[in-house]
């Protein structure tokens, strides 16, 4: 398959699990939430996932040949780590402790099945196409949400504008590098993989955030 081909099928494949999301927003969205201990809840969780996206892009450096592959993981590591700063200080300032969290077991699931992710081609559709793509499909929807307060849009206004490029980029790594049938295969079976992964880990906070379960 055409590499152009074959990144337009694991976007539509993404943006099947994107439109799943619609009729019932999940709480990472902060849409359904209605008190503030619930939003500094979902806060947190997200904070954790700045801080091991940051890790992910980080450890995989060293196993990165490709140029400029290396140098947009060098720099969403650094990208990630301000927004776990905004959100971290924003927990702060509602009198909230941003690290009194413990990861929810999917999600410690969903990112270590990632670390063990080997080839650029899986990495970078497992988690930037698949996984970032998610999360800005999901900011957006928070932004234009009227059940969503002022306190929580603000730092994500930030936030979305380098993720759109998190999520963007891997399309153009993809059409690059994932031109053999072998690539094509492991990059699929990671974006299935990541999709499956997030899927439990939305419902796990669903559940957690709103009281209805410890994970
Ligand atoms: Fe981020
Ligand atoms: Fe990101």
């Amino acid at each position: 398959m055409e590499s152009q081909e074959f990144v337009k099928e694991l976007v539509d494949t993404v943006n099947a699990f994107c439109r799943t999301l619609d009729d019932r927003p999940p709480a990472y969205s902060y849409i359904p939430l209605k008190t503030d201990e619930e939003r500094v809840r979902v806060m947190q969780s997200r904070l954790f996932n700045e801080l091991r996206a940051a890790d992910l892009f980080g450890t995989w450096l060293r196993t990165t040949p490709e140029f400029e592959v290396k140098t947009l993981m060098a720099k969403s590591a650094g990208e990630e780590m301000v927004h776990a700063g905004l959100l971290a200080n924003r927990i702060r300032e509602l009198g909230h402790e941003p690290f009194d969290y413990s990861p929810l077991p999917a999600q410690t699931a969903m990112f270590n099945a990632l670390e063990g992710l080997t080839d650029t081609c899986q990495r970078i559709a497992g988690f930037s196409l698949a996984g970032e793509s998610v999360a800005t499909y999901l900011i957006q929807k928070s932004l234009q949400a009227q059940s969503v307060p002022e306190w929580i849009k603000q730092p994500y206004r930030r936030i979305s504008s380098d993720e759109e490029t998190h999520g963007s980029m891997p399309q153009e790594i993809l059409k690059r590098y994932a031109t053999t049938p072998e690539r094509q295969d492991v990059a699929r079976r990671a974006v299935a993989m990541r999709l499956v992964l997030f899927g439990e880990y939305l419902s796990s906070l669903d559940r957690w955030s709103m009281g209805k379960g410890p994970w």
